[in-house]
């Protein structure tokens, strides 16, 4: 026998159980998406490195948005790697650039080193030896599938000197100057392997505020300018880096009002920091119409049967979804909300059709702001 889901709802689960979902269909988001697909498209294989940020209030979709940027990267570009990472740490930071850097290489298998490395000539990383002979060393060996360099570039445990001595390396990699040394050596590698850019996307920048506290949060902006600014005239080509920050509205004031005006008088990495900004993405509220859209799309992915007739909302009509928006303001994370709560209450009444009138009582019941 059909579940109550399916043969009223036409639904296989419910579409908005899930508070983070960054695979769900985007709704709205044509301008912005516009915009980034149009730096990444002029960014691609530059030489310099650019930094860009997308702002939101919480809830608005900047997590979301900086997936479909990766997923977009992923899915149309040969020669662009893409990178997720959250700025979240496990728990405090020492060594900002250090750990940063080591972020990105662990979002790399052994077999995408390998695959990318064992495209690169063999006088290429001659060159390279000649230059930075120790990561010449380290991403010859990951290419041969080594896993204590593998190991060693990731920084996932501590090397003990007879490691260090199997590696044929003198220094450890322990500080934010050497991981630019190794990061500046991928970006070559990967040049000559045929790749033109690395886009990273790096969610929850604010993050930097609440684990921080004055000069360490200077030296982490200082550290990212630094990064952005990498280059080694002799290496030759490198490939470039296209960064995307996701920040929250109060992180963003943080960064380009209070801090800003504090280093007026004493001087400072922030505005440095802030000048190499590239592009600004600004996420509005959604529009009625597209919180509408936002919550067809959903149905629509989540249907048993594609075809629901001309009320391609069910179990909702389009008062309700109307009400939502008037709660919501278009904030997506409250769009999501409001239709997950009700679904499931509906789904337990067994009520066929969700109308304002229902949603007014399990909103207030759940002591909700109506
Ligand atoms: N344009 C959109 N279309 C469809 N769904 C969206 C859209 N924007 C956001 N969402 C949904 O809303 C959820 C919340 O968005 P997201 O987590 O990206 O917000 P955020 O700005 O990163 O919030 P926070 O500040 O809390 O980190 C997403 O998981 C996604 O499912
Ligand atoms: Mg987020």
């Amino acid at each position: 026998m059909k579940s109550f889901m399916e043969s009223e709802y036409k639904l296989k689960v419910d579409p908005f159980d899930n508070k983070v979902d960054l695979s769900a269909p985007m709704a709205g988001r044509k301008k912005e998406k516009e915009a980034w697909s149009q730096i990444i498209r002029q960014r691609t294989g530059q030489r310099g490195n650019s930094f860009n940020f997308v702002i939101g209030d919480y809830g608005f979709g900047k997590s979301f948005s900086l997936y479909k940027i990766y997923e977009e990267v992923k899915k149309k570009y040969e020669n662009v790697i893409p990178i997720f990472i959250t700025l979240l740490p496990e728990d405090t930071i020492r060594k900002f650039g250090l750990e940063f850097i080591q972020r990105i290489f662990s979002k790399f298998e052994m077999k995408d080193f390998k695959r990318i490395l064992s495209k690169v000539r063999k006088e290429d990383f001659d060159h390279l030896k000649s230059l930075l002979p120790e990561p010449a060393i380290i991403f010859e060996k990951v290419r041969k599938g080594n896993d204590l360099a593998f190991v060693f570039l990731r920084g996932d445990k501590v090397i003990d000197a007879k490691e260090m001595h199997a590696l044929g390396v003198g220094r450890k990699l322990d500080s934010t100057d050497r991981a630019k040394d190794y990061l500046l050596s991928f970006l070559y590698l990967l040049k000559k392997a045929g790749l033109d850019s690395l886009l990273l996307a790096i969610d929850e920048v604010e993050y930097i505020f609440s684990q921080m506290r004055g000069s360490k949060i200077s030296l982490a902006f200082n550290t990212l300018r630094g990064i952005h600014d990498l280059q080694s005239l002799e290496l030759g080509e490198t490939a470039n880096m296209i960064f995307f920050f996701g920040i929250s509205i109060d992180g963003w004031r943080r960064l380009t009002v209070d801090l800003q005006k504090r280093e007026k008088s004493q001087g400072g990495p922030i505005q440095p920091f802030i000048d190499r900004k590239d592009n600004v993405i600004t996420l509005e509220p959604l529009s009625k119409e597209e919180t509408k859209e936002l919550i067809k799309l959903r149905l629509k992915q989540n249907r048993t049967t594609g075809i629901v007739g001309e009320k391609p909302l069910i179990p909702f009509n389009d008062e309700f979804v109307g009400y939502v928006f008037d709660l919501t303001k278009g904030r997506p994370r409250d769009i999501v909300r409001r239709c997950d709560i009700v679904l499931l209450e509906g789904l337990e009444q067994k009520i066929t059709l969700i109308t304002v009138t229902f949603a007014k009582k399990v909103y207030e019941s759940h002591g909700l702001f109506i």
